[in-house]
């Protein structure tokens, strides 16, 4: 995997110092300063671990420690530009999440935990994310989608294909 561009990392500084002025101990602006991080990479490389710690004045153990304990962050670079999260959880279930995540997978060519070939696009199979009354529901990226049928699955891949995906 390639390191971060320079300029991705100057960028990171710069809003790492900004979630400082407004959580001026190091610490609570950690998880603030994690989400910067994956907002830029899409994952939290190393080197973003650095400039979090330095910034915030803490160690680098730390912001993994802190960091691995949610599910939004990942240190591994298993996440595409386009991260598809599928709810699994008992309601989605019953109402097809097991179909969509089957039919996610047909179109992609991907499992859970796998990234396609070009970096476009992850899986991941993920617990309640809180709207269970309009399942089944995925996120991608932030972006929640509710009352998901395979016909508005296919239209969001369509769309991150020809980027023109707002997630
Ligand atoms: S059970 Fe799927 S969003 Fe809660």
């Amino acid at each position: 995997m390639k390191p971060p561009n320079p300029q991705a990392l100057d960028t990171l500084r710069q809003r790492v110092r900004a979630v400082k002025e407004r959580f001026p101990k190091g610490r609570t602006a950690l998880i603030q300063a994690l989400h910067e991080a994956r907002w830029l990479f899409h994952w939290i490389p190393p080197e973003a671990v650095a400039v979090i710690a330095e910034e915030l004045g803490v160690h680098e153990a730390e912001v993994r420690e802190v960091g691995s304990f949610y599910q939004y962050f990942k240190f591994e670079p298993v996440v595409g530009r386009y991260h598809f999260r599928i709810c699994t959880n008992i309601t989605c279930m019953v109402n097809g999440a097991y179909n969509l995540l089957e039919h996610l997978k047909g179109r992609l060519g991907i499992g859970p935990g796998e990234v396609t070939g070009d970096g476009r696009f992850s899986i991941e199979e993920v617990e309640c994310i809180g709207c269970g009354d309009r399942s089944p529901a995925i996120l991608i990226n932030d972006t929640r989608f509710e009352g998901v049928t395979p016909e508005v699955l296919d239209d969001l891949i369509d769309r991150a294909l020809k980027d023109e995906l707002d997630a």
